[in-house]
């Protein structure tokens, strides 16, 4: 298939980019570059063999979409384009719900005027509401806590309603939890501008001698030993469930809703010492307050992506951490260097 990737030369996007090629599609990437570099198409190109079209562009141009869906002949669009920090969504939220929501608004008004007529979307688990009740299935209880987490919200039901408006189309939501690791190549992984806020990136920063210590949010949460949990899924696995989206979704009209996670929550620790075994260096940490607006542990419950698309997580906590060391180590300076 023909497939036009939105945000493609992104962190999730461009190693998903990879697997499409592998799989005998053609993908075609549009991208602002407003958090990504284009040195990462030339890394596309050298993993898999073939450099994918791009356009610099934005998801809001809509003259730009429709020309690029007609001319590429495209038959179903991956929405990766978007928005991503927490924190600034709070102080510009209507940059948020610019980028994110009218950008998915346009795309989709492009897609319906050329008769492109399979999404899948990027949502993501912060698109639930703050619960003990672990793990999270799809039917879980809603609440986002940032505009951020809001825009992807927002996009979910307006997907649901296109949908509910006119039945032709095919309309997924791929809800991650929290994506890490790098190709295992060690060519393509995550580049963050300036300090990381995410936990990965911040202690592959960190053994690469960037970052001093690692601040311990929180060692006194109700978890095995204090720390936080999280749903790491490595990145791969997750362009993985991408191609098996695609797959169901191609030809077959409806509203799909599908976690795309590990379903096992590793702690801030338990993550430290993989990396340090990884990278064979010890990592210095302290503990720290509580991040505001954290929660204590959550976790997918990924068995519907198992019965419905096949697809399940296949690499372990230590293989996400030895591709990010592999990554970070050759590429200390991300794409730039
Ligand atoms: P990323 O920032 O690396 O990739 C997003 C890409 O979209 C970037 O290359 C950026 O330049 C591009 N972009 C942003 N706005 C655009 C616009 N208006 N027009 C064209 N291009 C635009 O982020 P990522 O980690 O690869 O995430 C991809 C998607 O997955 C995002 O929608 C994000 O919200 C979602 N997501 C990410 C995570 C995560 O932890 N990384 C978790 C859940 C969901
Ligand atoms: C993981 C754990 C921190 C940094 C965020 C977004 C979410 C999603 C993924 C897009 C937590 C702890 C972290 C540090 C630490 N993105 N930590 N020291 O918060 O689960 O989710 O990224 O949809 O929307 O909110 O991920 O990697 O920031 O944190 O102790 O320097 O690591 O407290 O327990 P989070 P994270």
């Amino acid at each position: 298939m023909n497939i036009l990737v939105t945000g493609g030369a992104g962190y999730i996007g461009s190693i998903t980019c990879v697997q499409l090629i592998e799989a005998g599609h053609r993908p075609v990437i549009l991208d602002s570059l407003v958090n990504a570099k284009a040195a990462v198409l030339g890394r596309i190109a050298q993993v898999s063999g073939i450099q994918p079209s791009f356009m610099e562009g934005d998801v809001r141009n809509k003259a730009l979409l429709v020309q690029v869906l007609h001319d590429h002949k495209i038959d179903a669009v991956i929405h990766f384009a978007g928005l991503k920090a927490v924190g600034e969504s709070v102080d510009h939220p209507l940059r948020y719900y610019d980028n994110n929501v009218q950008g998915t608004l346009v795309l989709i008004d492009a897609m319906n005027q050329v008769g492109v007529k399979t999404l899948v979307f990027s949502s993501s688990a912060t698109v639930y509401a703050p619960s003990h009740d672990m793990p999270l299935h799809e039917a879980s209880v809603k609440g986002a806590s940032s505009p951020y987490g809001r825009s992807k919200w927002m996009v979910e039901e307006i997907l649901a309603d296109v949908v509910a408006s006119d039945p032709s189309w095919s309309m997924t939501a791929l809800r991650y939890f929290n994506p890490v690791g790098a190709h295992p190549s060690g060519l393509m992984g995550e580049d963050p501008q300036g300090v990381p806020n995410n936990l990965m990136p911040f202690i592959a920063q960190l053994a690469v001698g960037q970052r001093s210590v690692l601040r311990v949010f929180g060692n006194d949460y109700e978890t095995p030993d204090g720390t936080g949990v999280r749903d790491y899924i490595h990145v791969m696995d997750l362009a993985d469930g991408h191609l098996a989206a695609l797959q169901h979704a191609h030809g077959r009209a409806g509203h799909h809703v599908f976690n795309l996670g590990s379903g096992q929550g590793h702690s801030v620790l338990e993550m430290l010492a993989t990396f340090a075994q990884a990278c064979g260096k010890s990592l210095l940490h302290e503990f720290a307050p509580r991040r505001s607006g954290d929660l204590a542990a959550f976790w997918a419950d990924a068995s519907l992506a198992e019965k419905v698309l096949g697809w399940r997580v296949r690499r372990s906590l230590q293989a996400m951490c030895e591709d990010t060391w592999r990554w970070q180590s050759q590429n200390p300076k991300g794409y730039t260097s």
